[in-house]
């Protein structure tokens, strides 16, 4: 593939390197555009010696306009990767902006965009960056970000926000644009149905600044919900806090409790063909949440009494009229004897289960391995990237559902 690499101004932009060298080491080629704020951090010169062509950084460049003008570098790509990605860049971008040869070739290209966003975490959860991502996805359209991820940042915060380490990075990209993503996107198998996500932790709240929640990042109900939609389905994630932004064309409700989880929940199952379960829900909150905040005295101890909440998924699959009913499970041991258990109790038609005491995959990891489990056989899937696993639990989910749907009908 031809690739244009975006850089722009951050302090993860050497990181940039090692992505441009793993492209052209997988064999294609790449033309690296650099901002002004790149520069400050990396040397053109890096990026020449690893593409073997001179970088680009200057919209009215009359040497380089005699060459390859800005725009048959558009034309020339067959995808845009920036990254990082700055806040600055996706505002300029968000907004349409032309001023200078990177967000040019953007706005004069219809090859897919991938950004891999960098920045500080309260600059990534700000609502104007969200609202920029959002806009750039639903108006520009064929835009994919890829993470940011969460960890320990270069002004010393912690959150999320950092670039994605380059070989995740470069092996989603080239996953996402391989041959069986493309066959699966053409395929539009899911045309017509409609599927209900949920996805992330909830909150189950202490008092106003405390609450009770667990590692959930909704990466892989994000990734489900991407894979749904591709294939054709109208697809709504029901979404527990995260900082993920939604994938194009998915209707969103966010929500903080297991209570407003199930609420959205019910609100829209009427409509659901498929309900998939990836949500991490706390299975007990409070008795009391306080509505001032809790204030210690002397060395008292304090006790919490907790009581159950709904179980949303086993809710589901007891309705009349229940969609097709899958789950997770997330277990630390006796994974399929435990994983199929719920899949009994709770009457479900597939569960997903995974090994959550593993720091490799499961939770807030960028991968996953599972066994599908349906009640007459068990299917082990290899570990993976979460963004290409989504694929095939979409094949395997797919395949169930015509199986039951050709033999009630
Ligand atoms: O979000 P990520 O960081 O990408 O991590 C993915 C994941 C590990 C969270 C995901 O793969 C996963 O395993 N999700 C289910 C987590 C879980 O709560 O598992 P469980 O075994 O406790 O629950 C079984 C099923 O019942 C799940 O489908 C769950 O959504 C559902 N449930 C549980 C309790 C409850 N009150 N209501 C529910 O609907």
């Amino acid at each position: 593939m031809q690739i244009v690499v975006g850089v722009t101004g951050g302090i993860a932009a050497y990181k940039a390197a090692e992505i441009v060298r793993r492209l052209i080491k997988a064999g294609h080629e790449v033309q690296v555009v650099m901002t002004e704020g790149a520069k400050a951090f990396v040397m053109p010169m890096t990026f020449q010696a690893l593409s073997g062509r001179p970088v680009r950084d200057a919209l009215l460049d009359p040497q380089a306009e005699q060459g390859m003008g800005h725009i048959e570098l558009a034309r020339w790509a067959d995808l845009i990767l920036i990254a990082p990605a700055s806040a600055n860049c996706l505002a300029r971008l968000a907004a349409g902006m032309a001023d200078d040869l990177l967000t040019t070739v953007v706005l004069a290209s219809r090859a897919p965009l991938y950004i891999a966003p960098a920045m500080n975490q309260v600059m990534w959860e700000s609502p104007l960056t969200a609202r920029n991502v959002r806009q750039l996805s639903e108006v520009r359209g064929n835009v994919t970000v890829l993470g940011p991820d969460q960890g320990e940042q270069a002004c010393g915060d912690v959150g999320p926000g950092r670039l994605l380490e380059p070989d995740a990075l470069v092996e989603q990209l080239l996953a996402l644009n391989s041959p069986g993503a493309a066959a699966r996107s053409a395929d539009m198998d899911m045309r017509g149905l409609t599927v209900v996500i949920t996805s992330g932790p909830t909150r189950e709240r202490l008092d106003p600044v405390r609450y009770l929640s667990n590692d959930s990042s909704g990466k892989m109900g994000f990734a489900l919900a991407a894979a749904a939609q591709t294939r054709g389905a109208k697809v709504i994630l029901v979404a527990g806090p995260v900082h993920l932004p939604t994938p194009a064309g998915v209707s969103r409700m966010d929500i903080e409790s297991a209570r407003e989880m199930q609420e959205a929940v019910m609100s829209v199952i009427s409509a659901a063909d498929i309900f998939i379960g990836a949500a991490a829900v706390a299975d007990f909150r409070p008795v009391l949440s306080q509505s001032q905040k809790i204030k210690k005295s002397g060395d008292q101890t304090l006790e919490l009494k907790l009581e159950q909440n709904p179980d949303i998924l086993a809710g589901v699959a007891a309705l009349d009229n229940a969609p097709f009913t899958v789950g997770f499970a997330a277990e630390t041991q006796n994974l399929e004897t435990y994983a199929r258990d719920k899949l009994t109790r709770k009457r479900l038609r597939m569960i997903i289960g995974n090994n959550v005491s593993r720091a490799d995959i499961g939770f807030n990891s960028e991968y996953n391995e599972v066994l599908v489990i349906t009640p007459s056989s068990t299917t082990p899937i290899d570990r993976q990237l979460k963004s290409e696993l989504a694929g095939v639990l979409m094949d395997q989910i797919m395949r169930e559902f015509n199986a039951l749907s050709r033999s009630s009908g």
